[in-house]
């Protein structure tokens, strides 16, 4: 899709917008009372026909308006003149019109004062998702969206020059956030291991990186114990993904991210019940989202060091899987006795975190569908957000809210380290029920006494169950804002 910006500041000039269709976000009544005379006049007439009420995310769509050049309109009430308004008003807006012939859609703001690049951010985001569909194993899929141009109405050059900046990172956001809900979308089949690692070599070419793929005699030879242990049960190759972009200094210490890759997540010889299983071929999200955030970061070519690593293998039974009670030597020299197979996440990032010191990282950030706790914690709509560091989690808190991809702080206190006790190990890999999304993040922790770090549970937050069930791609906006602001 192609995004730019319009300047029509002269009155009348909105209502002369060449396109196949023009989306209004309309602010307030009052907003829209000030639009061009044939805009305003149409709203007011469905206004007092009581087909649009003015609640937020209200959508009126009409055809062949007197007076308006493009042959479709739509207005989407916003209700307020927040960011936060503008967009939820945008996604409904556009839900209404992607359906149709448009083609080319022009999008106008009413009663928001001069747009800004966040404007523009969310135009390029709320597009990209609107317009995604899965097509992958689907060949029965819908014919995807016409819409192919979405020019942005400005007043002003100056608005144009900041909103044009904000369409340039939206569009790199988009290309992540989509290349990370299609590759989670993909079945277990279809995104092994080796699948990833093909993605990632790949990248190296289209995106400008340094990508390295270690296999598991590689991993062996690093002492990876734990990693190894999760991978042993499957016949799917694991592979340990390495990704560089160098676009800051050489002597910046890099941002790393780590991602937890289970391309299936049986629960291992710690079988998982049959229901709902399928969905655990998103448990490679937050790998996803690196990828994702590696491209975003790479086409943005932002001036920053940036690694992603990927612990990819598949967590199945079989004859030569791990079994609950063994104990196995990570990479930093510690012992685990796995006394459940299905908290498997946290046995691969525990090496990827330790293999992570190399980079002698400014911080490191994990992220990973890790606990259902999460979820039961605090659902869908907020990622979990864990870290010792105070100014770092309020980075990555800040870079959520600005994303509109929010995450939620919760507690890493030492009194709950005391559940990972064991009698054979220097660690069990769970705990009891309670507070399992903290004691995993505490487990994490032990690993990461010499790291500035924090860590992601993205388990309620990197897809949905039910009608709308998919990957959603996030916290791809999180992490690229974070990384972004952290560029020279
Ligand atoms: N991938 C799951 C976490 C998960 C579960 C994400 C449900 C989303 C929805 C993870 O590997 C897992 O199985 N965790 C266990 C940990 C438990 C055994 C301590 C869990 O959450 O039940
Ligand atoms: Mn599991
Ligand atoms: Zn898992």
């Amino acid at each position: 899709m192609d995004f730019k910006t319009v300047v029509a500041g002269a009155p009348g000039s909105v209502a002369a917008v060449a396109a196949d269709a023009l989306l209004v976000i309309v602010a307030s009544v009052e907003a829209a009372a000030a639009l061009d005379q044939p805009l305003a006049d149409e709203f007011a007439r469905a206004l007092r026909d009581g087909d649009i009420d003015s609640k937020p995310g209200q959508v009126l769509y009409a055809h062949r308006v007197a007076g308006v050049k493009a042959a479709r309109v739509a207005y989407a009430f916003a209700g307020a003149a927040t960011a936060r308004a503008f967009r939820k008003a945008l996604a409904a807006g556009l839900g209404a019109i992607k359906a149709g012939g448009t083609k080319s859609l022009a999008v106008a703001a009413a009663g928001f004062g001069a747009l800004d690049a966040s404007h523009g951010e969310a135009v390029a985001m709320v597009a990209a998702e609107a317009t995604y569909l899965y097509r992958q194993t689907k060949p029965s899929a819908p014919a995807p969206a016409r819409l192919k141009s979405v020019a942005v109405v400005c007043a002003a050059k100056a608005e144009a020059t900041a909103v044009s900046e904000g369409l340039r990172v939206g569009e790199a956001l988009a290309e992540g956030t989509t290349l990370a809900r299609e590759w989670a979308n993909r079945p277990g089949n279809h995104c092994t291991p080796t699948h990833l690692a093909t993605l990632a070599l790949g990248m190296a070419k289209s995106h400008g990186l340094k990508v390295e793929v270690l296999e598991r005699k590689d991993c062996e030879k690093l002492g990876m114990g734990s990693f190894l242990a999760v991978a042993q049960g499957s016949d799917e190759p694991l592979k340990f993904i390495v990704m560089r972009w160098m676009g800051g200094a050489k002597a910046d210490a890099p941002v790393v991210l780590v991602g937890k890759g289970i391309t299936f997540d049986t629960g291992g010889i710690s079988l998982k019940p049959a229901a709902e299983m399928d969905e655990m071929k998103f448990d490679m999200g937050g790998a996803a989202s690196v990828l994702g955030t590696m491209a975003a970061v790479a086409r943005l070519k932002a001036k920053v060091n940036l690694v992603g690593i990927v612990a990819a293998t598949e967590n199945m039974p079989s004859g030569r899987a791990v079994k609950p009670g063994d104990v196995v030597t990570s990479m930093s020299g510690q012992t685990i006795e796995i006394l459940n197979t299905d908290a498997e996440g946290r046995l691969i990032l525990c090496d990827a975190l330790t293999y992570a010191e190399r980079f002698k990282p400014a911080v490191v950030v994990d992220i990973a569908t890790l606990t259902g706790a999460c979820v039961i914690a605090l659902g869908h709509h907020r990622s979990g957000l864990f870290s010792s560091d105070d100014a770092l989690a309020a980075e990555l808190q800040a870079a959520g809210d600005t994303a509109f991809d929010p995450a939620w702080r919760m507690p890493l206190d030492d009194e709950y380290d005391e559940a990972l006790k064991s009698h054979f190990a220097d660690m069990g890999n769970v705990g009891s029920r309670a507070g399992g999304a903290v004691t995993a993040a505490m487990f994490l922790k032990r690993f990461t006494s010499k790291l500035r770090w924090a860590h992601l549970d993205i388990a309620g937050t990197a897809w949905k169950s039910g009608a709308a069930k998919g990957a959603t791609g996030r916290p791809v906006p999180l992490l690229t804002h974070f990384v972004l602001g952290r560029a020279r």
